[in-house]
């Protein structure tokens, strides 16, 4: 009986899944500041394989991402790797917009090559010019178009994410944040 029972257990393993699925809801984003810091913008890894994100984040010849990286620049966007053959069109990365307030984040946009962020732009289009190895993560220097931020508005924007302790802004930032605001009432 107990020999029939191991043989039939072993019978089940080769069916059980290798590695669960990402599952990325609201709840999986929080305070910017709360992921690692890497250069300019922050990572974490909702797998629990933080190392892994950080060695390919610190290569200096890019390299693939592993499942379940969060990479965030800004608060309100994000981009989280899923299993590999999830959506070969992005890489297997899935792109978010997302409304942050203190309290609560509301998942306004999610999805591949479709998605566009709040100012009608789309997140791949822009992503995709970066050279091959770097994994569609543009940073400043990976091929893409800048982004009509400068470096001081987006350290003011990761410093005022209403979900994070406040923290102080210096002149320049907060100035860059001024003038930030008012080019987005002119638009
Ligand atoms: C107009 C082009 C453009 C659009 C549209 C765009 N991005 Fe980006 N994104 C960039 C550039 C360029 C950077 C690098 C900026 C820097 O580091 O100075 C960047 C940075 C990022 C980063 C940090 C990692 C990296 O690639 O450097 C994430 C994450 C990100 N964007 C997600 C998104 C998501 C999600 C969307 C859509 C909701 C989106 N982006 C839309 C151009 C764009």
């Amino acid at each position: 009986m107990k020999h029939l029972m191991i043989a039939f257990m072993a019978a089940l393993l080769p069916v059980l899944p290798v590695s669960a699925e990402v599952s990325v809801s609201a709840d999986s984003f929080g305070c910017i500041r709360d992921l690692t810091p890497v250069r300019g913008f922050f990572v974490g890894n909702l797998k629990g394989d933080l190392e892994a994100t950080l060695k390919v984040a610190h290569s200096d010849n890019g390299g693939r991402y592993p499942p379940g990286s969060v990479v965030q620049l800004v608060p309100t966007e994000a981009m989280v790797k899923h299993e590999q053959g999830f959506n070969p069109a992005t890489n297997d990365w899935e792109f978010f917009d997302i409304a942050v307030s203190a309290d609560k984040n509301e998942i306004l946009a999610r999805g591949f090559t479709e998605v566009n962020n709040r100012f009608g732009r789309n997140c791949f289009a822009c992503h995709v010019q970066a050279d091959k190895q770097w994994d569609l993560i543009c940073e400043n220097d990976h091929g893409c178009a800048p982004l009509a931020l400068t470096e001081t508005m987006i350290r003011g924007i990761q410093k005022t994410d209403p979900r994070c302790e406040p923290q102080a802004l210096s002149d320049e930032e907060q100035a860059a944040l001024q003038q930030l605001q008012s080019l987005l009432e002119k638009n």
